[in-house]
């Protein structure tokens, strides 16, 4: 099954605070961007299509040699509608990865492709809620509790099958902002298999998260 990668790296990082877009920002002197770049292709992801942001585009080429870059857009929806336009014709199937997610194991690449491979037509990795979860209203005060057996944690690479990605993105509003691609084919009805993802690809949002993962790369 031939397999492109999406990789969403046009953000800008505001809540990282770096002086560079996140995605250029280095764990263990690499470019967060080029790990999870690396991440897809040992999962065996074929080819990988990054968009960035346009103004940064010469530091992204610099720092991923070889790899097609498309300008991403104002948010993570039209980034990846935009690598979207260009991922070569032999794709069957697409992964959608954030490039916030540097140490995403590859085994868990290969289980989003294995649950394609099995017949879904979109998968994603998830993970349990391990804390009591509750719902707040406007005042601050707890109004219930939510069962976290029935709830996850989603992670990416999120793994679909082209066409119906495409026709998602295709039927999608262009002013939709959604937080992730499980989401845009819900849109259209196309019921989203689960595999179990993993700790270790967790998102770098804040300093902290970039602390984390610097120490888990030393391990
Ligand atoms: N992303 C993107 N295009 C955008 C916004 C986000 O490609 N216009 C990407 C980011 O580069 C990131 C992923 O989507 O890899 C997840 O988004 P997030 O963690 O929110 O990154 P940022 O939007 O860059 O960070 P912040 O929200 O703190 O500004
Ligand atoms: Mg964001």
């Amino acid at each position: 099954m031939h397999a492109a990668g999406i990789v969403a790296a046009a953000g800008s990082g505001l809540r990282l605070g770096a002086d560079r877009p996140k995605a250029l920002v280095e764990l263990a002197g690499r470019p967060l961007v080029a790990w999870a770049v690396d991440s897809l292709l040992a999962g065996g992801v074929h080819e990988v299509v990054v968009a960035v942001p346009a103004e940064h585009r010469d530091e992204f080429a610099a720092a991923l040699p070889g790899v097609t870059l498309v300008d991403g857009g104002a948010t993570r929806t039209a980034s990846v509608r935009a690598a979207l336009g260009t991922v070569g014709p032999c794709a069957v199937a697409v992964l959608v990865h954030d490039a916030a997610r540097p140490l995403t194991p590859p085994d868990v690449v290969r289980r989003v492709l294995g649950g394609l491979e099995a017949g879904a037509r979109a998968v994603v990795p998830v993970l349990p809620v391990v804390d009591t979860t509750v719902a707040v209203g406007p005042d601050g005060r707890i109004t219930g509790a939510i069962p976290r057996e029935a709830i996850r944690r989603v992670q990416t690479p999120q793994g679909f099958d082209r066409r119906i990605l495409d026709e998602a993105y295709r039927r999608l509003p262009a002013s939709a902002e959604l937080t992730d691609d499980a989401a845009v084919v819900h849109t259209i009805g196309v019921p989203v298999q689960t595999v179990e993802g993993d700790e270790r690809g967790a998102k770098v949002t804040v300093a902290h998260d970039l602390a984390l993962a610097e120490s888990q790369v030393r391990r």
